[in-house]
């Protein structure tokens, strides 16, 4: 079963913008170990209301309620332009919550989401237009082949018929699955899967790229080929990506800026080693001994494995779990 994506061709709560473009996009602090950002070249025609001048997602007094579960709580967030930006936090923090209103798959009760200046709850149509999701839960469809996969989403995002064959194709390049694309995604490893539903996700050509959980239950190799994979595409056409991860050492290494969220709050923000120094300054300690995983613990309690925070809930462990095992 194929998970329904993100942007679709036609939406009924679709409007047209009016803003007109403007000056260059602003260009984000760059960690030392992350290139510099290239200009994006990503689908620059079908976007046309996109703002360069406006950052790749500004969240501001972002609110969302399930029940009397606040999953998100008066969230404020700037991505810019062009930079891998990661959203950390311990399980239920409300990294996907926060996510989902992004994409416009949860509507915005309170609080305004823009995507490129573009607003979430008026210009859904628009916004879809220019993001590739990778859900936390598979999205790929164990029946058909890799290649039929990304196919299916190239006709859904409504890859014009003439470019369809070369788009696919260059998605398919671009997560090393050439060779694999003829065989079922059933009988791909869990590393082939994620790869191949980065693909799903890059055959639109987006501007911005979110990416739940891409390495959850993955070996260190596929772990690190996933990374290789977002690192590559996003070297050679500047878009934007929004990841979330467990994994500390993955954020530290790949991400521009990170946003530490805890408890639906965003409790620390800054490029990886600037958290860690400041971490350092604070406590009067060596910033050689601080780890990001120090300043996860410092900010979200005992977040990650202690008595403040148990995980999250059941429903938090069920989903975690089958996920990663459904990957395998
Ligand atoms: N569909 C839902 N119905 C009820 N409660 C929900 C639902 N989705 C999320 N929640 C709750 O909202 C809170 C935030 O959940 P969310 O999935 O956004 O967290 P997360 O940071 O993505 O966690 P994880 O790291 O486990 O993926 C949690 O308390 C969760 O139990
Ligand atoms: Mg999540």
């Amino acid at each position: 079963m194929t998970t329904p994506p993100a942007a679709g061709p036609a939406d009924p709560d679709a409007t047209v913008d009016a803003d007109p473009n403007a000056a260059p996009a602003p260009q984000p602090d760059t960690a030392p170990n992350v290139a510099a950002n290239p200009q994006p070249r990503t689908a620059p025609d079908a976007t046309p209301d996109v703002r360069l001048d406006e950052p790749a997602v500004r969240c501001t007094d972002l609110s969302y309620s399930f029940g009397d579960t606040r999953a998100v709580d008066g969230l404020n967030l700037e991505v810019a332009q062009g930079e891998i930006f990661g959203l950390l936090g311990p399980n239920g923090a409300g990294k996907t919550t926060a996510i989902r209103a992004i994409t416009t798959l949860l509507p915005v009760p309170a609080g305004k989401i823009s995507v490129f200046g573009l607003d979430c709850a008026r210009k859904r149509m628009q916004v879809r237009r220019v993001l590739g999701y990778v859900p936390q839960q598979l999205s790929a469809d164990s029946g058909l082949t890799g290649r039929e996969n990304v196919d299916l989403f190239a006709r859904v995002f409504d890859v014009p018929r003439s470019e369809r064959r070369a788009r696919v194709d260059e998605a398919l390049t671009a997560v090393d699955l050439t060779e694999a694309a003829g065989r079922l995604a059933g009988t791909y490893s869990g590393g082939m899967v994620r790869r191949l539903e980065l693909a799903q996700a890059l055959v639109s050509a987006p501007r911005l790229l979110i990416l739940d959980e891409p390495t959850i239950g993955l070996d260190p190799l596929a772990r690190a080929s996933v990374w290789d994979c977002i690192s590559q595409v996003r070297a050679g056409t500047g878009m934007t990506v929004l990841v979330t991860t467990h994994y500390m050492d993955e954020a530290d290494e790949h991400c521009n800026r990170l946003a530490l969220m805890h408890r639906g709050r965003i409790r620390a923000m800054g490029a990886p080693g600037d958290l860690r120094a400041d971490l350092a300054a604070q406590l009067g300690a060596d910033p050689a001994r601080v780890s990001l995983e120090d300043v996860f613990r410092h900010h979200a309690g005992s977040g990650l494995t202690g008595a403040d925070h148990e995980g999250g809930d059941f429903r938090d462990v069920r989903r975690t779990r089958s996920t990663a095992a459904r990957l395998r």
